[in-house]
């Protein structure tokens, strides 16, 4: 099948055969992650530069994982260590990395729409790692990875998205995937976290009472309540949330027998879940989640640079 995309950065621009088509190399490159020498020399002579100018552990790490396994060559740069600092402007910044005839750039910012200015700049491939509260489109592919593991399938699936809406990069990413993929969506959330028009994130329903949809939901995706990004105060307590949108022990027995929870890390215990949920091996698929970040990189980065093609 052909892919024809040269940047990762709006997952919208991406099909459902495009979709399919990095989960179903994810899958083939999990063959190679299962072996003793996980290293293959797919993209020996790549250059990637991975640019995190905001923490990350998942992202930042599994990225670094999947290129050293396809043996591409990485620089790892970014934050408060680069001239940056000194004022230097983000165009200067990605023109003198690419001096280096690198091929990919792989970036985080805090401020939405760095990825695009930079694949508008320079001539590199360019994959989001999460812009501000705009996209993280390789987060969508490792949740709609895990989904399809555990389902066989991800369309007609019921999937219910609980918490910080507004704030969230991984919904701007994840529920247009869904929605290409067939599943239904709904967002669960108080009213000071949804978006005022809620209906421009194409999602099937919205409710504010988690308990009334959580049994018929098959996946239940929590998403961090992201204290850096939350302004004013849209709850009164991270006790009252935990209460009403938490997913709790108690909360367990309104779930589907086959339900399973999923979250982008990192968690707030207690918070969006309580550890007994976070932890349940019969319905947490959160670290399976962390493993097909490397997966689902892998594929991105080889279909992107067209190791398919070689
Ligand atoms: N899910 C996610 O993006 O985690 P990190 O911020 O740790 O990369």
């Amino acid at each position: 099948m052909a892919f024809n995309h040269k940047h990762l950065i709006d997952i919208r621009e991406y099909s459902a055969d495009d979709i399919m088509l990095l989960l179903e190399t994810a899958q083939r490159f999990k063959q190679i992650n299962e072996r003793r020498i996980k290293k293959v020399p797919t993209l020996k002579g790549f250059t990637v530069v991975n640019m995190f100018n905001e923490p990350s552990t998942r992202t930042r790490s599994s990225f670094e994982i999947a290129e050293k396994r396809l043996s591409c060559d990485v620089l790892n740069f970014g934050g408060s260590s680069t001239s940056s600092v000194k004022g230097e402007s983000l165009t200067d910044t990605v023109e003198t990395l690419c001096s280096y005839k690198i091929d990919m750039i792989v970036v985080r910012d805090k401020h939405a729409g760095v990825p695009r200015k930079i694949a508008d700049t320079v001539d590199a491939h360019v994959i989001d790692a999460g812009d501000g509260k705009h996209q993280h489109p390789t987060q969508a592919l490792l949740d709609l990875y895990s989904i399809w593991q555990q389902f066989g399938h991800i369309e007609g699936l019921r999937v219910g998205i609980v918490g910080d809406i507004s704030h969230s990069r991984v919904c701007g990413s994840l529920i247009p995937s869904l929605k290409t993929l067939g599943a239904h969506v709904t967002i669960i959330a108080p009213p000071t976290l949804i978006p005022l028009n809620p209906e421009v994130l194409g999602v099937d329903e919205v409710s504010l009472k988690l308990d009334e949809v959580l049994p018929s939901l098959d996946v239940v995706y929590m998403l961090r309540i992201q204290r850096e990004r939350l302004e004013g105060a849209p709850f009164p307590s991270l006790r009252e949330y935990h209460m009403l949108f938490g997913l709790t022990k108690e909360r367990d027995a309104l779930m589907k027998p086959e339900a399973i929870i999923c979250h982008p890390g990192p968690i707030n215990r207690g918070v969006e879940l309580d550890s007994y949920m976070a932890d349940n091996p019969a319905r947490s698929v959160i670290l399976d989640q962390v493993y097909a970040g490397v997966l689902v990189r892998m594929a991105a980065l080889y279909l992107l640079l067209g190791g398919n093609e070689q």
